[in-house]
């Protein structure tokens, strides 16, 4: 299996942790969702910007003037990654959850009591939590519901979309059940009453090509260390969009967006490395600029996991007492995540068994809690969740499959 035109599992030879060890093959990485391997690039990236320029921005001396470029770079590249007009767009924070906390708290203080804000019951809790919170204030929050299935309810949540409704906080993909939500349908439902749209990207963007401007979304978020580089969260920000908002910053910071939402001394050489993912990830992919070559990339690296997943969702329905849960993989609109139960084990167990055997897999909620709560897992120990990743391969997954199986007899 290819993409960009070269065979697949020459991308493990880009990842330090993929090498084999001793006389065995590295651990099956097939933990994703949870977070990624990164490439020798990234650490170098990260290494260069401690053995060369380990100063503070926007001082008058030339190290500081490097740090101060790379930063300026960083932000225009993670622009091409999401297809964002320019790195004006671009926040960095500790990690998704905190960012979403800071932009929740500069969007109560706009708010006014009776106020709806919509969540969902699939969502992680990191774009629940900081909405829920708002009830603290007056603001009253709904849940759209979550089908058996696995997928959102359409019509519960264009009933629940009112005029009062003045935000609408919605995961690309849920990192549990790997479903993919219609954003245009939730956009045109928040449009048609002039209410925020809120995008949790941090299970979609290491799967798919993200385009902010198509989407028309106000604010998206992710997280680079599910996209093989290290943790550091991002927010992009429609233009205009953050510079309306409140948000809490020090009198002596940068009121402007894209600063006006980070606090203190950023993480610079994390931040390189961010960089350093989006350019390994574009180098799989051709075309006449970086947004090209990530788009070509993130198109070939889709249909490589894609075909993975569906590979073992197929297989592992075939086991006798293993149950699949979330949708199937009859359309592209399915991220690479598989999450299953077990008769003979608990999840918790099963991945113990597994990680014997040098596989990690997670087990549990994954913070999707409302999602396991609402399908009657929450007692049973939740979900058994496989996610596969640009560097997965079918033999490691096979390994799982005979993993599984011996367990399941
Ligand atoms: C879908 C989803 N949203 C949000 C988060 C939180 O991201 P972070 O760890 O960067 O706060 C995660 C982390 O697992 C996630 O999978």
């Amino acid at each position: 299996m290819t993409y960009g035109g070269r065979e697949a599992s020459l991308s493990r030879l880009d990842f330090p942790a993929l090498q084999p060890r001793g006389h065995g093959p590295a651990p099956a990485y097939l933990d994703g969702p949870g977070g990624s391997q990164v490439p020798a690039s990234v650490i170098e990236a990260m290494r260069d910007v401690y053995a060369t320029c380990n100063v503070n921005t926007h001082g008058n001396f030339p190290p500081s003037r490097e740090i101060d470029r790379r930063m300026t770079q960083a932000r225009e590249v993670v622009a091409a990654f999401l297809g964002a007009a320019d790195g004006s767009c671009i926040s960095f924070g500790q990690n998704m959850t905190t960012l979403n906390f800071s932009l929740s708290s500069a969007i109560a203080r706009s708010l006014a009591p009776g106020d709806e804000i919509l969540i969902t019951q699939l969502d992680h809790e990191a774009n629940r939590g900081p909405w829920l919170r708002l009830r603290e204030q007056g603001a009253v929050i709904k849940e759209v519901r979550l089908l058996p299935g696995g997928v959102l309810d359409p019509d519960d949540m264009a009933e629940k979309i009112t005029p009062r409704t003045k935000l609408l906080a919605l995961g690309a993909s849920s990192n549990a059940l790997g479903t993919v939500n219609d954003l245009a349908f939730a956009r045109r439902l928040t449009r048609a009453v002039g209410a925020l749209l809120v995008v949790d990207a941090v299970h979609y963007a290491p799967h798919f090509p993200v385009d902010v401007q198509a989407l028309d979304v106000d604010f998206l978020l992710c997280s680079a260390y599910k996209f093989y580089g290290p943790h550091v969260g991002v927010l992009y920000s429609a233009p205009g969009a953050l510079d309306r908002l409140a948000t809490d910053r020090l009198s002596t910071q940068d009121s402007h967006a894209p600063y006006r939402i980070e606090t203190g001394t950023l993480n610079h050489a994390a931040i390189a490395g961010v960089r350093a993912a989006i350019e390994y990830l574009a180098h799989w992919g051709r075309g006449l600029n970086l947004r090209e070559r990530i788009l070509d990339a993130m198109a070939g690296i889709s249909a490589y996991e894609h075909s993975l997943a569906a590979y073992f969702y197929g297989a592992a329905a075939a086991l006798p007492g293993v149950h699949i849960w979330g949708p199937d993989f009859s359309t592209r609109s399915r991220a690479p995540t598989v999450s299953i139960t077990l008769d003979s084990r608990t999840p918790a167990e099963a991945a113990s068994a597994l990680g014997e055997r040098g596989i990690c897999v997670w087990d549990g909620n994954f913070y999707a809690a409302r999602a396991v709560e609402i399908l009657g897992l929450a007692e049973r120990g939740g979900l058994l969740r496989t996610g596969v990743s640009l560097y997965s391969t079918q033999e490691e997954l096979d390994r799982l499959l005979e993993g599984l199986a011996a367990m399941a007899l």
